[in-house]
């Protein structure tokens, strides 16, 4: 078994949302994507010995991946008390090689200071409710705090993401697509599942 597919399986026991909030786009990034990004970030060498920083992190997904690997830190942030103290179980759940502290906190205006990360993230969209590149105030911080970052949005956000970066110095230097299903669960989605597709960037970010 490769190390991605045995690093999605140990995922397979994160626990999801209880009660899902819409207006938060709240829903797990499957552990198959989740183990595939930790994995291309271990590959890239942005995971050992690093800070590694999940903004919007749910129930933990993300930063659980990071911490299987070898990490200096994990940081998780999430503005929903609910899915942090799933996280905290769910951090109990895995053999994490490192601890995660889950802050409770506003991820567009952190509450902590953090420099030289590497940020995972799968934030809101913003798609479904009109309010288009959600996911911009999200890149405001990674381009605050990380050195680089992996970061998932819907399809067709390429040519958002790479002027995004230019932007701030910095440059979008892997991307990858995806798909996945999601489960009935908010009331816009009419159908029992909804495939998604997403595009997964890496940026390198020149630190201001
Ligand atoms: C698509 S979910 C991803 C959850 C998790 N990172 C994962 O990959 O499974 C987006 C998450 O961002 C959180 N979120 C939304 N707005 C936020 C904000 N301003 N600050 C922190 N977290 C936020 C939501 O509550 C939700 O948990």
């Amino acid at each position: 078994m490769t190390s991605r597919r045995r690093l999605a399986g140990e995922l397979g026991v994160v626990a999801g949302f209880e009660e899902p909030r819409a207006p938060l786009e709240q829903y797990n990034t499957p552990p198959g994507l989740a183990a595939h990004i930790v994995h291309v970030a271990d590959l890239n060498d942005d995971i050992e010995d690093s800070t590694v920083v999940d903004l919007g992190c749910g129930t933990g997904m993300l930063a659980l991946g990071a911490a299987l690997r070898g990490p200096n830190r994990v940081v998780g942030v999430e503005i929903d008390p609910a899915p942090l103290a799933t996280a905290g179980e769910n951090e109990r759940r895995v053999a994490a090689r490192a601890d995660v502290d889950w802050v409770r906190g506003d991820a567009t205006d952190l509450p902590l200071a953090l420099d030289d990360a590497t940020v995972l993230m799968n934030p809101p969209f913003g798609a479904q409710d009109g309010n288009e590149h959600a996911d911009r105030a999200f890149l405001d911080t990674a381009a605050e705090i990380a050195r680089v970052s992996y970061s998932v949005h819907n399809e067709g956000s390429r040519d958002f993401a790479e002027s995004f970066a230019a932007d701030a110095g910095g440059e979008v230097t892997h991307a990858f697509a995806a798909e996945f299903d999601l489960p009935r669960q908010f009331d816009h989605h009419d159908n029992e599942a909804q495939t998604v597709d997403v595009e997964v960037f890496r940026t390198v970010w020149d630190q201001r």
